[in-house]
């Protein structure tokens, strides 16, 4: 139970990646600020994080079942908060989509949905109420750079977050006015089990309903360049987890915060040309006409970007 002056954390999706890593951190705080709530929608899956938290768990970390795509197990997860006070709640748990869209049912697309989009609001209904009655609060959304810059085969996972980042921006305008504030974390590629999963699949997959010359570009130049942008640019779920601290502890803190500032020239493009060619074409070229080039680009990248060279829009150190 938190003590007085503690503030309570709920976190979703703390079985693996960066949502464990901010429920270790927040609880390993040195100054013991927070008692966070770790979900996850399978208890069985609790190691790793009790591992990780060490002599935190069962102090200012404690855990509570939470699939965010259930109406009841929200409600019940929140019931289980004393007084159901939450004073931060970060939207982490997401399921990523990748390949041709021709290949994926309306049935998967409406899953990513279901927790993406839905998942966060079903998570924000709840708990802002009683944030608007206490007049305070802080909501995090772990978004993505996808959720402001489209990407290749990612056409499902990408609108998931676009969707997100257009709710928020519309509900944060709200908030304010009940001193509750509201963030999106955006970070690039950052390595976890998210990208070994969906990289591991894809490369089985047969992707029925494409045609061949799709299922190649798919197969053959998206993945190679993706599998050389994460080697090159990704960050670890502990960067991650360090920048949300520093936005859950800004005394004013920023609606956007992209975490690697390598994607703010990506993001800038399209506010750079109001009619979309810029950041169309430029993906185009990169993909289909310097694919050899962006991938001596991004071993030189990669060499190049010890932490000196990354000096990250909300730096993680
Ligand atoms: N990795 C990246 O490159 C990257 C980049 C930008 C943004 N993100 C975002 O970061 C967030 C965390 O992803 P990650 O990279 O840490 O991936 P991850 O290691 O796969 O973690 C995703 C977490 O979400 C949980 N989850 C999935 N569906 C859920 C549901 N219905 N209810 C509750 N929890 C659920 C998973 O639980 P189970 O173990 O039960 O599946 C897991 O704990 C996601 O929102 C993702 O979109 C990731």
């Amino acid at each position: 139970m938190a003590n007085s002056g503690q503030k309570v954390v709920l976190i979703t999706g703390c079985s693996s990646g960066i949502g464990l890593r901010i429920a270790v951190i927040l609880a390993k705080d040195e100054k013991s600020r927070y008692h966070v709530i770790a979900t996850m929608r399978d208890l069985k899956k609790k190691d790793k994080l009790v591992e990780a938290a060490g002599d935190a768990y069962g102090k200012t970390l404690t855990l509570l079942p939470l699939d965010v795509c259930s109406d009841e197990s929200v409600r019940q997860c929140v019931n289980n908060v004393k007084d159901r006070h939450i004073d931060i709640l970060i939207n982490n748990a997401g399921v990523g989509l990748l390949g041709p869209v021709e290949s994926i049912s309306i049935e998967e697309m409406k899953k990513v949905f279901e927790t993406n989009f839905f998942g966060v609001v079903r998570m924000i209904k709840e708990v802002m109420p009683d944030m608007k009655k206490r007049r305070s609060g802080h909501i995090i959304v772990m978004s993505s750079v996808m959720g402001l810059q489209g990407v290749v085969f990612n056409d499902v996972y990408t609108a998931s977050k676009f969707a997100m980042e257009g709710f928020c921006e519309s509900l944060a305008v709200q908030l304010m006015k009940f001193n509750i504030r509201l963030s999106m974390i955006e970070p690039g590629p950052v390595h976890t089990e998210f990208e070994t999963k969906m990289m591991e699949d894809v490369a089985k997959m047969e992707y029925p309903g494409a045609d061949a010359d799709t299922v190649r570009y798919f197969k053959d130049v998206y993945l190679p360049s993706s599998i050389d942008i994460f080697e090159a640019m990704g960050q670890t779920p502990d960067d991650i987890a360090k920048c949300t601290k520093k936005v859950i502890e800004s005394n004013n803190p920023r609606f956007r915060n992209l975490t690697n500032n390598l994607y703010t020239p990506i993001v800038a493009l399209k506010y750079a040309d109001e009619t979309g060619g810029l950041s169309v074409n430029t993906f185009y070229n990169l993909l289909f006409n310097f694919g050899p080039l962006m991938h001596i680009t991004m071993s030189i990248l990669k060499c190049l970007t010890c932490s000196c060279l990354r000096r990250r829009t909300i730096s993680p150190n």
